[in-house]
């Protein structure tokens, strides 16, 4: 059976854990190959090295000049890209705009929105030429609503809904979508060791989702999986929220 990507070339940032991790393994069952981004002494190797269909690149997608090498890595392993999933990021320390550590603000905007742009901008080129380029950005539910503590995080996945909509609407006229996924509380390396912590956390985003659980890593990794594939080609400029359920409760 054909998979959904075939002959597809992907770059995944975040690759190492969590929602990348499954992405990564979804999009080369289904096809595709993948230059598998993530930080050095993160376990990016050990968890992809084996697959024949796996770049992997340790590298820090924060700073100047890490775009570069990441579009000039996967021209090296693969000769193209169709596909680029902006999926790393970070929640960071949180706070309230009122006391919110200033260092902690730049860092959560460096990696959540400020790369996202430099990896986009070094990949359009690249993604003109496939003629069915996809961008796959990963919002939050924060893209759309708001609570205390997140400040610099819940800005940052609204910039993300902004500039997805921007590439959409920049892009389309090559055959370009742009779109941004925003998952709920999904058990992953950034949300296991606060509901380890505070298990009523975790609790309580079971039992808002209407679905009565937690999201896996998976649940987003399928809606990605669509979002890239050539199925998806009049669907540009969204945000699917993947909540289980959760926002639609008012
Ligand atoms: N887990 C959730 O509930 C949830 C909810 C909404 C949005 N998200 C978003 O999903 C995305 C993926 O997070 P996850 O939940 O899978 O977490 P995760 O911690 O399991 O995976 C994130 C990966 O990104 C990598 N990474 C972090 N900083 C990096 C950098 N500077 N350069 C390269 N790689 C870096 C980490 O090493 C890690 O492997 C993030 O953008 C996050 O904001 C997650």
């Amino acid at each position: 059976m054909t998979g959904l990507l075939e002959g597809k070339v992907a770059i995944i940032t975040g690759a190492a854990s969590g929602i990348g991790k499954a992405t990564t393994e979804l999009f080369t069952a289904e096809g595709a190959k993948v230059l598998a981004v993530d930080l050095p002494g993160s376990p990016l190797n050990d968890v992809h090295g084996n697959d024949a269909n796996v770049s992997c690149l340790e590298q820090d997608v924060t700073g100047e000049g890490a775009a570069d090498t990441i579009v000039g890595a996967a021209l090296e392993a693969f000769g193209k890209i169709d596909i680029l999933f902006n999926n790393a990021g970070t929640v960071g320390q949180g706070g309230e705009v009122e006391s919110h550590d200033e260092a902690d603000w730049m860092f959560v905007t460096e990696l959540n929105l400020h790369s996202m742009y430099r990896i986009t901008k070094a990949a359009i080129p690249e993604l003109k030429k496939s003629g069915a380029g996809r961008i796959v950005n990963v919002g939050s539910i924060r893209s759309e609503f708001a609570d205390s503590g997140a400040a610099a995080y819940t800005t940052t996945k609204h910039g993300v809904a902004g500039l997805t909509k921007v590439l959409a609407v920049e892009l389309g006229q090559h055959g370009i979508t742009a779109n941004f996924v925003q998952p709920g509380a999904i058990l992953t390396g950034i949300t296991e060791p606060a509901f380890a912590a505070m298990p009523e956390y975790g609790e309580y985003w079971k039992n808002r989702a209407s679905t009565g659980r937690l999201g896996l890593p998976e649940d987003i990794a399928n809606a990605v999986l669509y979002l890239s594939s050539d199925e998806a080609s009049f669907v540009s400029g969204i945000g699917l929220m993947i909540d289980g359920g959760a926002t639609s409760h008012f």
